[in-house]
């Protein structure tokens, strides 16, 4: 029997990578690779990587630099990168480090195994296409016996919004959403091998339309199959919400109570010059809405600050908003000017006002995430247990509300959803006792 070949894939960005990660493990599975944790093992290491941000576009090219040595001691040590950065910079990423065998984009994955053999024979693989079939048509089904109680699902892919600032629509290319019934196929195989909570992936995930009744179709199909306890969509524009998507917040027990729903400023003048094609005012409208349906949801959102042209009136609007909705939880950038994308030729704003601007709205969005943590103590809410926690005897779990949770509890009741009474909020994590 010859030695299975061994594959180490580091993700970068968003968990639609995740996602591409596991299935790009899966395809090389069938080429006789076994996943491990241990680069120096590795005969094949594939960087899954993210371009949104320049920051996380450098990381790739240090971490290609960190693998020479690797190289150096393995010839056979084949070096991959995947990913949006992949698709970005195509050829480029192997004129400027040819220890590179292989590039491929988020869209042809599925041609590994082709790709593999050719870099096996020697060569170089390089592969940044949008074919016409959907790659998952050419991937395998998810046979996999035992997975973790809680699996990404990408059901949607790409973005024709084109936002001022964003990389997306040209590195995952045209949305384009996976017919349903295949999505239920893949959802049946996952709960059948263990998981409890599916979260829906895409870049605009409630612009789904492989069902004839939209993204909320899809959650009531999926909330049918027995043994899935859960389900979570992300991420969603709000020119998307359509009401019967917000009507199943309130109709779909399964369908948990957090929205990551990013609006990226509270300014007018700033919406209009990212082309995000809405007010401050329709998103709050909007928030009304959902709350109306669902008064306890947790919402989420995405912040830029210093976007070209914002003034400090306009980061003070971004401010008010956020106070205005008060978030479980938010997440926030300093604008990254991107090639390619039309605000890369606008006048930057000064770095030093950036930093300042982040600095202060992340204390706002600190102090929410805090007090909204803060509520939760004394309540007791549904918790699908995952792992076991740092502490002996104690399990560590995600909330209905998205917020991690520890307990001391039997590992038995990992994949299980128990109730949890909360009785302390820590600065990342709540802990609390098992109720029955
Ligand atoms: N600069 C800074 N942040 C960005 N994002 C997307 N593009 C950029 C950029 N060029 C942020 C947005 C988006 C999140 C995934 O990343 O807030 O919602
Ligand atoms: Fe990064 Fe966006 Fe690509 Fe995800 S889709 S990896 S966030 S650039």
């Amino acid at each position: 029997m010859t030695e299975p070949k061994k594959l180490y894939i580091k993700t970068y960005g968003c968990q639609m990578n995740v996602y591409d990660s596991e299935r790009m493990a899966e395809a090389l599975g069938g080429e006789g690779y076994v996943g491990t944790d241990v680069p120096e093992d590795a005969d094949m290491i594939l960087l899954n990587t993210c371009h949104i941000r320049e920051k996380a576009a450098e990381k790739v090219y240090s971490e290609l630099g960190r693998l020479k040595p690797l190289k150096d001691a393995r010839p056979g040590l084949k070096i991959g990168v995947t990913g949006c950065v992949a698709q970005a910079e195509g050829a480029e990423i192997m004129r400027r480090q040819p220890l590179v065998d292989l590039v491929v984009g988020p869209q042809s994955y599925h041609r590994l195994p082709a790709m593999d053999a050719a870099v096996r024979a020697g060569g170089k693989a390089l592969d940044t296409e949008f074919p016409q079939a959907d790659k998952f048509t050419a991937l395998d089904a998810r046979t996999r016996a035992n997975r973790a109680p809680s699996a990404f699902l990408t059901v949607q892919e790409g973005c024709d919004k084109f936002c001022a600032f964003c990389v997306v629509p040209y590195t995952r290319g045209a949305e384009a959403s996976r017919p349903a019934a295949r999505v239920l196929t893949e959802a049946q195989a996952l709960v059948a091998s263990g998981v409890r909570e599916i979260t829906l992936l895409g870049q605009n995930v409630n612009a789904y339309d492989g069902h004839p009744q939209g993204l909320a179709g899809l959650v009531h199909d999926l909330a049918a199959i027995e043994g899935l306890a859960r389900i979570r969509y992300t991420t969603s524009h709000p020119n998307d919400m359509d009401a019967a998507l917000i009507a199943a917040h309130g109709t779909e027990p399964k369908l948990m109570p957090y929205l990551h729903l990013p609006v990226q400023s509270g300014s007018d003048r700033i919406l209009k010059a990212m082309a995000r094609k809405h007010t401050a005012e329709h998103y709050l409208r909007l928030i009304e809405r959902i709350r109306a349906a669902r008064p306890d949801i947790m919402l989420s959102g995405d912040f830029i600050v210093g976007f070209p042209g914002e003034t400090e009136a306009d980061f003070q609007a971004s401010l008010d908003l956020i106070r205005e909705v008060g978030y479980g939880m938010a997440y926030s950038f300093k604008y990254s000017s991107r090639p390619g994308t039309p605000a890369a030729e606008k006048p930057q704003i000064d770095e030093a006002v950036m930093d300042d601007r982040l600095a202060r709205v992340q204390e706002l969005i600190t102090s929410q995430q805090r007090a909204a943590q803060a509520a939760m103590v004394g309540r007791t809410v549904g918790v699908l247990f995952e792992k076991p926690g740092r502490m002996p005897g104690q399990l560590t779990g995600k909330s209905d509300y998205l917020h991690a949770v520890h307990a001391l509890a039997d590992g038995a009741r990992i994949g299980q959803v128990c109730p949890v009474r909360i009785t302390s909020s820590g600065p990342n994590s709540l802990a609390g006792e098992v109720v029955s």
